[in-house]
């Protein structure tokens, strides 16, 4: 058996914030059980929903030096539909309304809990032979390993995987102030290492020392050795490129079913989805208090409110996108300037537009259920989970061609009749507002077309049949 660990700062069903989330919580599911033990190790946050909590048992503590402190390390473990966790205990650390708060908090919150990770594994009955890190939190793993605890010859031999689902995250602060939070020698906090633009760089540890770095997507994989998608890195990107690869994340099947989800009005699938589909609109506009109108044109939004996600694009043409024979329906939050727009549109077309400013799972799905297209204008994507969800329900995307959506939705070419979504090459309000409206015009003067869009979107396969083979393929070299 190959035990694999993954380690993170959230996951489903726990806690979520974004993709992430979604990638912690599933890939481990469908990886090959006969082949590989894989659990995964998370912060036990406050903010975590009690009936989770419930579900832990306590294992065992220790007290842990970091720097000149001693800090108190809890271990609790759970188990939910078949794969073991564990959770990092320690309530100062894991306090707090979010598990993300300023950067200045973060930075010492998760310098503890990647070395918490490593010193607790000895306890843990269960020695990985590979650590797979996700993102800037848990960058500091490879770089802890390779530092005191290589001395022990219990952690001999541990390999790391680095996977950057965001390279703009990087979790940087004050090389001094890092130096003294860690307990990291100096000589780490040089170019070459941990030190970027004389900061110290969390991401920027773990894909100097990770034995193997991956990323999201394809694309997003060369955009990084770019300088335009690179975030300052895209040298030591370019350094990494021989033990670089992109693997397109999958999508949990199981739990964004259109056939089986409970959280929509009606259940529809790939053969059914003409006529009942559309009764997850009407009900939704009720819901929402919009126009009742089963044939108006629905375009749907669930997302970060950020400059990532296109937003000033949209910003920009609000007013044409608003148009009377369209319904626009958002479901996110982020910076205020995007959800004072959103709140000002509710308020301006009462009838057509929903500005939903809260996170609200549930919501998600009815929103992927019932709009008619997806709008998700990334400036970049690394791999982009709502067009799949949006795939999956029936949702026709429309995205910019960049990264993981470039990756996975193929245009609709109207000669060859092909394609499953609409996309646009570059971020430019007026491309994006054309291709919003040859979609619409699709979807009311060529409605056979447009449900054959639907059909091959439905059809495709963005689980993580693929995907886990790759992951499995990786692992496999690794320990070759
Ligand atoms: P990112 O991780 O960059 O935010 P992804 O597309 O990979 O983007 O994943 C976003 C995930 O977060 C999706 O599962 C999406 O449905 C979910 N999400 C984003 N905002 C909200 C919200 N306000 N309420 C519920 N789910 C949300
Ligand atoms: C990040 C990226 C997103 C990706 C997700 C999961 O949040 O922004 O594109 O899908 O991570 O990998």
């Amino acid at each position: 058996m190959k035990k694999i660990l993954f380690a993170a700062s959230e996951c489903t069903p726990f806690i979520k914030t974004g993709g992430l989330a979604d990638v912690v919580g599933s890939l481990p599911k469908y990886l090959n059980r006969d082949e590989f033990d894989v659990r995964v190790i998370i912060p036990k946050y406050m903010c975590i929903p009690e009936k989770y909590k419930q579900l832990m048992v306590y294992k065992t503590h220790f007290y842990m030096d970091l720097a000149w402190r001693q800090q108190y390390v809890g271990i609790l473990e759970a188990t939910v539909d078949g794969v073991h966790f564990y959770f990092i205990d320690n309530e100062y650390y894991f306090a707090g309304m979010a598990p993300y708060g300023n950067i200045y908090e973060d930075i010492e919150k998760f310098a503890f809990y990647s070395k918490a990770v490593l010193s607790a594994i000895p306890l843990l009955d269960f020695r990985p032979d590979i650590i797979h890190c996700n993102d800037w939190q848990t960058g500091l793993i490879p770089v802890f390993l390779h530092d005191r605890f290589q001395e022990n010859e219990f952690f001999r031999g541990i390999k790391t995987i680095m996977t950057i689902h965001n390279l703009k995250f990087q979790g940087c602060w004050d090389k001094k102030r890092v130096m003294d939070i860690t307990g990291l020698p100096e000589y780490y906090f040089s170019p070459d290492k941990l030190e970027a633009y004389g900061d110290a760089n969390y991401l920027k540890g773990g894909i100097a020392y990770a034995d193997y770095v991956t990323t999201v997507s394809e694309s997003y994989a060369k955009e990084i050795q770019m300088p335009y998608y690179g975030e300052g890195l895209d040298g030591l990107m370019r350094a990494r490129s021989n033990s670089l690869c992109g693997i397109l994340n999958g999508l949990d099947y199981e739990e964004w079913n259109p056939e089986t989800d409970p959280y929509i009005i009606k259940n529809y699938n790939a053969i059914n989805f003409r006529k009942e589909k559309v009764k997850n609109k009407t009900a939704l506009q009720k819901e929402l208090a919009m126009n009742v109108d089963e044939k108006v044109f629905m375009i749907g939004v669930v997302s970060r409110l950020t400059d990532q996600k296109g937003f000033d694009l949209i910003d920009y043409v609000i007013e044409e996108i608003c148009a009377e024979d369209t319904q626009l329906v958002v479901l996110g939050t982020g910076e205020a300037k995007y959800e004072n727009l959103f709140r000002h549109f509710e308020w301006k077309y009462k009838d057509r537009v929903s500005a939903n400013i809260y996170y609200n799972n549930e919501r998600s799905h009815r929103i992927y259920a019932s709009a008619d297209a997806f709008l998700m204008p990334s400036l970049f994507e690394p791999c982009g989970l709502s067009q799949l969800m949006a795939l999956r329900y029936g949702t026709v995307p429309i995205v910019r061609e960049t990264g993981g959506l470039r990756d996975t939705v193929t245009p609709y070419d109207e000669y060859m009749s092909g394609g499953i979504g609409f996309s646009f090459a570059n971020y430019n309000a007026h491309e994006m507002l054309n291709t919003i409206r040859y979609a619409k015009h699709i979807y009311y003067d060529k409605r056979r077309e447009w449900n054959k869009i639907i059909d091959r979107g439905m059809a495709v396969d963005y689980s993580w049949n693929v995907s886990a083979r790759k992951y499995e393929d990786l692992y496999r070299r690794l320990l070759g």
